[in-house]
């Protein structure tokens, strides 16, 4: 079966993509994105690091190649991301002496960024996450170089930059533990700040890293209302589920032996037991079904990869970690619940 496909009437079906899976040589996982997916978005070559390293250096080769691509198999092509505080170079917020900059030095760093890469990529890129990750799961601010410097105005001005470069772009707002009530108010209001003050916004996303007992179901159904309630569109931007123990709760830990730390935290050697697999399967199911129950709102669901060897699980938070979080094995074999979600939209 095939997933876009099942999914046409639903949303588009997406994957993130680093070159490497669209390589020549990595003709399986090409492959499973061709077949199966009609969405992409760039997992890393658009970031700012590695799309401007140097003040007016800007590096295209990926980012063009990542556009081509997927211009080549008609897919819904999404840029990601334009402002966000990691994977920012450390010029961008310093002068020479290493200092901040002001705040009209920043608006202007920010404002031919995004004028030059948008615009590189008008009409051809559809969409794209401008900013990403400024709210807290407190619900207020990220204290980041961008909102120290400029303060919340970083924000819509990032909007109107990109409007301006590309009028017909869609335009989002990306976070991740959007279900977490006090993050979700708080991206409301951000949202309406940005429509009361007429700046275009055209979807939200929900980043949905989950694991197997994290985030709610309820929260989650609670958040695609609200965020659709605001007359956006709803989109799933970076799914993945853990079959793993959150890490993050070791991070800090005394460190002696890594490599064995590491080993702890994937028993499952590369190979996952029936039991985790049935989890994981019914965890994604979970998911989709609501995903299927309010396509009305949802108009993507991407996940943060293609096959389990590509995840950024893997390395996270430590080094030699190895997780199972996508739908598709270390071989880009289906796992068992594909047809599951298949059988979904029938
Ligand atoms: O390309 C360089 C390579 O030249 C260098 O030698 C190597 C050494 O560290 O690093 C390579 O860059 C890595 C990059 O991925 C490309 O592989 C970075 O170190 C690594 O930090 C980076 O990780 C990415 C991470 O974002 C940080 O940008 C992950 O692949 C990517 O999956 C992850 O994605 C984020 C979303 O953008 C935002 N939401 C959360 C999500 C997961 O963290």
């Amino acid at each position: 079966a095939v997933f876009k496909e099942a999914y046409a009437e639903q949303f588009y079906v997406g994957t993130a993509l680093n070159l490497v899976q669209i390589w020549e040589r990595n003709p399986a996982a090409s492959k499973v994105v061709e077949e199966h997916f009609n969405s992409i978005v760039a997992e890393n070559c658009m970031k700012s690091m590695f799309i401007q390293p140097r003040e007016g250096e800007f590096y295209f080769k990926d980012a063009d190649q990542f556009v081509a691509y997927g211009e080549k198999h008609h897919m819904h092509i999404v840029g990601h991301t334009l402002i966000w505080h990691s994977q920012a170079p450390r010029w961008f917020f310093s002068d020479k002496e290493g200092n901040d900059v002001s705040r009209e030095v920043l608006i202007e760093r920010m404002r031919s960024h995004i004028h030059t890469v948008v615009s590189r990529y008008k009409g051809r890129v559809h969409g794209w996450d401008v900013v990403n990750e400024a709210i807290l799961d407190n619900g207020e601010y990220r204290k980041s170089k961008f909102y120290e410097i400029i303060g919340e105005d970083f924000i819509p001005l990032a909007f109107q930059f990109a409007h301006e470069a590309d009028p017909d772009a869609e335009l989002y707002y990306n976070d991740y533990s959007t279900s977490i009530p006090a993050k979700r108010e708080g991206i409301v209001r951000l949202a309406k700040k940005l429509q009361d003050a007429g700046v275009k916004i055209d979807g939200l996303g929900m980043q949905e890293h989950h694991g197997l007992t994290h985030a709610s179901l309820e929260e989650t159904e609670k958040t695609i209302n609200d965020f659709a309630d605001l007359g956006v569109k709803v989109m799933v931007t970076e799914m993945d589920i853990s079959v793993l123990p959150n890490a993050r709760r070791h991070r800090g830990a005394e460190l002696t032996d890594t490599a064995a730390y590491a080993k702890s935290l994937d028993p499952y050697k590369e190979s996952l037991p029936e039991d985790k697999m049935k989890k994981l399967g019914e965890r994604y199911v979970d998911f989709f079904k609501l995903y299927v129950k309010y396509q009305d709102k949802i108009s993507r669901v991407t996940l943060w990869g293609v096959g389990d060897a590509d995840s950024w699980k893997n390395d996270w938070p430590i080094e030699g970690r190895t997780d199972y979080p996508l739908l598709f094995d270390r071989n880009y074999e289906p796992k068992p619940f594909f047809e599951d979600l298949i059988d979904l939209t029938k």
